[in-house]
């Protein structure tokens, strides 16, 4: 039979080994900045640009996360690593590492913070810290790195899908990323021709969120149930989008949000109800 028979679900596509779609060493000779690059998914960003032979910097506040971080990448990857100890909530030091990193084509922005906690019983510092961190944070690598932004260049940051729908139970986080897209816009404008964008991920598993949004709450299997793919998806998949938009393939896209999501965002208002 040609025609697909809608009772059976269809089968879960096979998920591509990590960074194969792209040549080999196609960032060599590129130098690559990437803010929360020591954990999660900014590693896994900073471990598909190392793959393809880019001069990686991961930063983050912890020095144990950077050594561990370096550690790692030096055995995944063929470009060199540097690892930087820097809290992007001091733009201060934000310019000092940018000082210290030079002249650069790729800037991705993946520190952030979160955890639930509904409005209501949200402290100030609670609300303050997270902006601080997604927001602030993301403004003050953007502001330091902009003097040494190469031709060519581009910047990405990591946002999610309530970014642009509500963010009930994480609304501090939701206002950052609401925000940081935003930016991501006007900078798109400003910039140019600097590429500006950002990339929305759905639920990536074995992060630290995943682990303070779902399994905390004992929400895992509910979430898989809410993506039409079936599955949490994998920090290499983000970093895949990463990687398109920092390539030349990329070379008209400037203003974007990439949904790397497994189709979540597509559901809309009755969230498959109807299906
Ligand atoms: P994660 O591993 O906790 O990543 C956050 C990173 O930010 C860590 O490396 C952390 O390192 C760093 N960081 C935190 N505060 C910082 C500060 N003040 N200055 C510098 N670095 C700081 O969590 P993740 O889940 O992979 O999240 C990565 C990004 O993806 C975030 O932007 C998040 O909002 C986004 N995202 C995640 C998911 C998901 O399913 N996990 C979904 C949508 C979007 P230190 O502790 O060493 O500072
Ligand atoms: N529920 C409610 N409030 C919380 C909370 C929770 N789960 N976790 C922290 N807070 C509050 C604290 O009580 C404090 O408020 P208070 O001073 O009124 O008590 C405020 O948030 C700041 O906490 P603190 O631990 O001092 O902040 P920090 O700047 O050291 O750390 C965080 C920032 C809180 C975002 C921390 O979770 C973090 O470091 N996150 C990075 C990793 C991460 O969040 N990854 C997930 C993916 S983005």
């Amino acid at each position: 039979m040609n025609v697909h028979d809608m009772t059976t679900a269809p089968p879960t596509a096979p998920t591509p080994p990590a960074f194969a779609a792209f040549a080999p060493g196609l960032f060599r000779g590129k130098r690559v900045v990437v803010t929360g690059g020591t954990t999660g998914i900014g590693l896994a960003i900073a471990r598909a640009f190392a793959t393809l032979g880019a001069e990686v910097h991961v930063a983050s506040r912890k020095e144990e996360h950077v050594r561990a971080a370096v550690a790692a990448l030096q055995g995944a990857g063929a470009g060199s690593v540097h690892g930087h100890v820097a809290d992007v909530r001091n733009a201060e030091v934000m310019a000092q590492l940018a000082a210290s990193v030079g002249p650069t084509d790729v800037v991705v922005c993946a520190a952030a913070g979160n955890f639930p906690v509904p409005f209501d019983a949200m402290s100030t510092n609670a609300w303050t810290s997270v902006i601080d961190i997604a927001l602030h944070g993301t403004a003050n690598t953007l502001r330091a790195f902009r003097p040494k932004l190469q031709p060519g260049a581009s910047v990405t940051s990591i946002v999610a899908g309530y970014a642009w729908t509500g963010a009930p139970g994480v609304s501090h986080s939701g206002a950052a990323k609401a925000a940081v897209l935003n930016l991501t816009r006007s900078l798109a404008v400003e910039w140019a021709p600097v590429r500006v964008n950002a990339v929305s991920p759905g639920p990536i598993d074995g992060t630290e969120g995943i682990r303070r949004l779902a399994d905390e709450l004992g929400l895992r299997s509910q979430l898989e149930a809410m993506v039409p793919l079936g599955r949490m998806g994998q920090g290499d998949e983000i970093a895949n989008a990463c990687l398109f938009l920092a390539s030349p393939a990329a070379s008209y896209v400037t203003g974007a949000c990439l949904v790397v999501d497994g189709g979540m965002d597509a559901r809309g208002p009755f969230g498959g109800l109807l299906t």
